[in-house]
């Protein structure tokens, strides 16, 4: 199993509301030799730990292990100097968005989009944020049992125009999440996680 994998499994992440913590080595190297902000964004507050906000949407036990794989992978130990803090969906805001460096969305797709709740968070939040969080680094996951082709369109669509900058492909995920689609999940929050690190 790799080393990942196996981390997934040592830690209670629902144990563990906030952290800070490292990551492992790929998902580093490959993140912060790819991440930089854009002209437009405001920047990170000098001073502060910079901070991952994971926004989720999850009703079934199949997309609660996606979730917690992606919290693990963003709470390696290795990740040093980075603030995660996850928030469902419906209960996320502009404040929390503006106080992020970057940002995980996780969704089921739900009749060929994405889930109520990601999208009453993203219309609450874009025009308070469009200005402020532009070129932000984000990563998706986006579990399904038909097809997740148009709730990763209307990722894509609803991030390009926020302006933020995707630093790992979605992942998608179909049916029972298997060993494979926890890894990606876990890589994804490392990935994420790893291009803030400073
Ligand atoms: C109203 C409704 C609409 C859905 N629409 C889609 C869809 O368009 N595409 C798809 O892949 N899955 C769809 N699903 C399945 C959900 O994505 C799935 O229930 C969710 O990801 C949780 O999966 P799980 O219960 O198997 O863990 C839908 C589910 C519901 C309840």
């Amino acid at each position: 199993m790799p080393a990942g994998l196996q981390r997934l499994f040592d830690i209670d992440v629902r144990a563990t509301p906030v952290r800070e913590h490292g990551v492992d080595d790929n998902p580093v190297r490959r993140a912060t030799s790819t991440t930089g902000e854009a002209p437009g964004s405001v920047g990170r507050q000098a001073g502060r730990v910079p901070r991952l906000l994971i926004v989720h949407h999850t009703p079934s036990p199949g997309m609660q292990e996606l979730f917690e794989a992606v919290v693990k992978g963003a709470t390696d130990p290795e990740i040093v100097g980075v603030e995660v803090v996850r928030v469902p969906a419906l209960s996320a805001g502009v404040s929390d968005v503006l106080a992020a460096d970057g940002f995980v969305l996780g969704t089921p797709a739900n009749i060929g989009y994405i889930s109520g709740a990601l999208k009453h968070f993203f219309d609450t939040v874009y025009y308070p944020c469009l200005d402020a969080t532009r070129g932000r680094p984000f990563g998706a996951y986006v579990h399904g049992n038909q097809g997740t082709e148009g709730a990763v369109k209307a990722i894509r669509d609803i991030t390009g125009g926020l302006g933020w900058k995707a630093v790992v492909e979605t992942v998608e995920v179909m049916g029972g999440p298997d060993k494979g689609a926890l890894e990606r999940c876990w890589e994804l929050g490392a990935t994420v996680a790893a291009s803030l690190m400073e």
